[in-house]
C-alpha cells in the first residue's frame, strides 16, 4: 500500500508503552504519518481505552489502520475485534503479519510488549504494511465476521 496522505492509528497501555516509542520512531523514519492516541507513559491503564480510540478512527476513515500495543497484543487484540469493521490481529512473527493482511485484510496489527523484542516488532510491522489483501474468496470470508457483530 502506498501511504502518502495517510495516517495509522497507533495506541498502546503501560505494557506496550516501550515498544510503542520504537514503532512510532519507525514510522516516522519511514515517512510514514501517524496519531499517537496514547497512553503516554508506563503508569498503568486499562488497555480498552485505547483501543477504542484506535479503532473508532479506523471505522470512521481518518485512519487507514491502525496499531495497537499492550504487554501481550492480546488484551487490545480481544478489545479491537468487538468493534464493527475491525479485524485484529496478534502477530508475534513476520509470515502471521503478512498472512493476516493478505488473507484475513486485517486492519489492527496487534503487538505484544512484553512479548516480541524491538527488532522483530519493527520487521512485523513491516511485513504487516507492506502487504497488501488478495481479495477473492478471502473477501467473502471476512464479509461473514460482521454477521457475528
Ligand atoms: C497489563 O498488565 C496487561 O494485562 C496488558 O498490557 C495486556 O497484556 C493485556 O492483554
Amino acid at each position: 500500500m502506498d501511504y502518502t496522505g495517510k495516517i495509522i492509528a497507533v495506541g498502546c497501555d503501560h505494557g506496550g508503552y516501550l515498544l510503542k516509542l520504537e514503532v512510532l520512531k519507525h514510522l516516522s523514519e519511514r515517512g510514514i504519518k501517524y496519531r499517537d492516541f496514547g497512553c503516554d507513559s508506563l503508569e498503568s491503564v486499562n488497555y480498552p481505552t485505547y483501543a477504542h480510540e484506535v479503532c473508532r478512527a479506523v471505522q470512521s476513515g481518518e485512519c487507514v489502520c491502525g496499531i495497537l500495543l499492550c504487554g501481550t497484543g492480546i488484551g487490545m487484540s480481544m478489545a479491537a475485534n468487538k468493534h464493527r469493521g475491525i479485524r485484529a490481529a496478534v502477530c508475534a512473527d513476520t509470515f502471521s503479519a503478512r498472512m493476516t493482511r493478505a488473507h484475513n485484510d486485517c486492519n489492527v496489527l496487534c503487538l505484544g510488549g512484553r512479548v516480541t523484542g524491538f527488532g522483530l516488532a519493527l520487521d512485523i510491522v513491516d511485513a504487516y504494511l507492506d502487504t497488501d489483501f488478495i481479495g477473492g474468496r478471502h473477501a467473502e470470508r471476512i464479509a461473514m465476521f460482521e454477521e457475528f457483530k
